[in-house]
């Protein structure tokens, strides 16, 4: 693992995800997220990590999840985005936490690294590598370990025969559906300790990017809709 208290890792790749444009972190602050904090709190109580424990998050962002989680002053968690941009408004956020600079599809750490893993509002954009990251998951997390997703996803499957989640027009890559992820899990081999719908928490996110100027097309998928 490469770490650094500036970001490291692949040169020459940009973002192509608009997270990373300023004016979205100026509407929603340093968590890019529905929810922020409060559910990052809220998964580290039901958690119950002890300290000391290995904590990384995994798109970190610009780094508002670390911070919250440095402040506990129970781990020092490693962030990891492939965004330079973010990584580095991550930086002076942190007082000591390693970023590295890379994908969450091939995670520059060795097998049974980490006790628990954050991954908040990045499944939604990975795609074509959604499962690819979430083996990488797997592999680094300890046996018994914790990953904790906070997520947008749709309801109802084409596996199952259900409607498809995304609205009519958008590209195939569609949103993630809770039944595929639910799915792609368990056959990886983590078993549900908790879901919970925070869908009050996505409207308030969305009519603030309303109100900022940011159009909703503009947010998941990378201006799919
Ligand atoms: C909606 S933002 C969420 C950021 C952060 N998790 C938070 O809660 O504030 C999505 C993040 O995922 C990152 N991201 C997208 N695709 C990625 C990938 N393949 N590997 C690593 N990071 C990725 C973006 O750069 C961005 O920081």
């Amino acid at each position: 693992m490469r770490t650094s208290s500036r970001p490291v890792g692949p040169t020459g790749t940009t973002t192509d995800c608009s997270f990373d444009r300023p004016e979205i972190r100026q509407i929603s602050g340093p968590c890019i997220r529905p929810g922020g904090p409060v559910l990052t709190g809220r998964a580290l109580d039901i958690c119950g990590l002890p300290q000391g424990s290995r904590v990384a998050d995994i798109g970190c962002g610009a780094g508002g999840t670390l911070e919250y989680l440095e402040r506990k002053g129970l781990f020092r968690p490693v962030g990891l985005d492939h965004s330079e941009t973010l990584l580095g408004e991550a930086v002076p956020r942190l007082a000591s936490g390693p970023l590295v600079r890379g994908r969450a599809e091939i995670l520059p750490f060795k097998k049974g690294s980490f006790d628990a893993l954050f991954c908040e509002c990045v499944l939604s954009l990975l795609f074509g590598e959604r499962t690819a990251a979430l083996e990488e998951f797997a592999r680094v997390l300890r046996e018994g370990g914790f990953l904790i997703v906070s997520d947008i996803f749709g309801r109802g499957s084409p596996e199952n025969g259900q409607p498809e989640a995304k609205p009519q027009g958008l590209p195939a890559k569609g949103l993630l559906a809770k039944e595929d992820l639910l799915g792609l899990l368990t056959r990886l081999g983590f078993s549900l300790l908790l879901w919970e719908e925070h869908g009050r928490l996505l409207k308030e996110f969305v009519a603030r990017m309303i109100l900022g100027g940011v159009r909703p097309t503009d947010l998941w998928g990378c201006g799919q809709g």
